[in-house]
């Protein structure tokens, strides 16, 4: 079972999107058994897949117990289930602060490793107590950023973060997103990291919150299967 977050300490740059995106390619496509865990209380990426809350669901209490199981649905696609976000993780920071083991997320997720392959991570934006337990918890963290000639900076001061408060951290793979190469500053910032992989800005993709469906077809649904397949080189590689 890889863990696979989506992550930026920014808010609104496409981590909730592409956490139901990337979700339904890797059950849909790739074939994986594979899970969405929203951990934002907003509950956004669940939403986009569909997914509602259990009535009474309380992720906070559940992760404690490393009980997760009981909270898992089933979303309409093959291979993808998903584990809502519910009011009670607005609370989660206050307990995580309060926690003497910075691995409880990993822990919580533990009893899962049979059933799934690929484990997707919505995190609410910000360098909070949740973030650092689920760098301690993740394979590979993707990282939204919309373009800019802050996008590289903010990336480096990630890691070193990351560098300074683990010993062994996960890789990083950033990603631009929203991406509009008629503006010139976008098009000057893919030019300076000409690596990162893109997602275009695409009306498809703001509607995913009307139609609660992944995109499926036309240039963002080839650009999400195209990050995706990085996604799988460095969990592979
Ligand atoms: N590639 C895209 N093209 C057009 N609109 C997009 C794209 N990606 C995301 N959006 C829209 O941008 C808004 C923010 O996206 P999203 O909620 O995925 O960001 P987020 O990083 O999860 O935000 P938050 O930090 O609040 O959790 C949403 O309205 C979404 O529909
Ligand atoms: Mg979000």
């Amino acid at each position: 079972m890889k863990i696979v977050a989506l992550f930026s300490v920014k808010g609104g740059v496409g981590k909730s999107t592409l956490s139901a995106c990337l979700a339904h390619v890797a059950a849909t496509q790739s074939g994986r058994r594979t899970l969405l865990w929203d951990l934002d209380p907003q509950g956004a990426s669940g939403w986009l897949l569909g997914v509602e809350p259990k009535a009474g669901a309380k992720a906070r209490k559940s992760l404690a117990a490393a009980s997760l199981a009981d909270l898992i649905q089933p979303s309409i696609w093959p291979n993808l289930d998903v584990l809502a976000a519910d009011r009670s993780l607005r609370r989660l920071e206050a307990d995580l602060a309060g926690e003497d083991s910075e691995k409880r997320l990993k822990r919580a997720l533990k009893p899962l490793e049979d059933r799934y392959d690929r484990v997707i991570l919505d995190c609410p934006p910000g360098l909070t107590e949740l973030a650092d337990q689920m760098f301690r918890a993740a394979d590979l963290i993707v990282v939204p950023a919309v373009p800019s000639p802050l996008s590289g900076r903010a990336v480096a001061q990630l890691r070193a973060h990351l560098a300074d408060e683990m010993k062994s951290p996960p890789p990083l793979l950033p990603v631009y997103s929203m991406v509009d190469r008629r503006k010139s500053i976008h098009k000057a910032a893919l030019d300076d990291q000409p690596d990162w992989p893109v997602i275009p800005y695409a009306s498809a993709m703001e509607a995913m919150a009307a139609t609660r469906k992944p995109v499926a077809a036309g240039p963002a649904a080839r650009a999400v299967n195209g990050l995706w397949a990085a996604v799988e080189r460095q969990l592979l590689g």
